[in-house]
């Protein structure tokens, strides 16, 4: 039978994991149509509106958090629309860092 201590430490690992995957279903529904799932921007609409590689370190090193956060706040361009009616504050900084997972060593 597991310990008590036990079972907190499995909640607690559990926990970022349930979190990943809530990003990643957001991800899939409000951002990849343009972004692609891997941050690429390889998908048709992505090839379109010209979307930056988001992979790309030297891309990564170029935006601050605070850059991103804005971009999904305000929008960016005519193209992305702002989301700060349609998504919470705690939703965007999750998207905030998930959009830091994308880049390739
Ligand atoms: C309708 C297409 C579209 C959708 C949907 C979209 N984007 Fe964008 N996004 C763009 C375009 C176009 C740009 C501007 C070109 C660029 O910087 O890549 C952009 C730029 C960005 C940038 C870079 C901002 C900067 O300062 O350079 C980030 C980060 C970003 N989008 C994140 C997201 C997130 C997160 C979502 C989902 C909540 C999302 N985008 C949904 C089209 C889209």
């Amino acid at each position: 039978m597991p310990t008590l201590k036990t079972a907190a430490a499995l909640l607690l690992l559990a926990t970022p994991a349930l979190a990943e995957v809530e990003v990643k279903d957001l991800w899939a529904k409000k951002c990849q149509g343009c972004h692609a799932m891997d941050g690429s921007g390889d998908t048709e609409r992505g090839r379109k509106y010209k979307v930056d590689d988001l992979t790309d370190p030297g891309w990564q090193a170029r935006h601050s958090d605070e850059k991103i956060e804005k971009a999904i706040f305000e929008g960016k361009g005519k193209v992305m629309k702002p989301f700060k009616d349609r998504l919470t504050p705690e939703e965007i900084a999750a998207l905030v860092r998930h959009v830091r997972t994308f880049k390739r060593p």
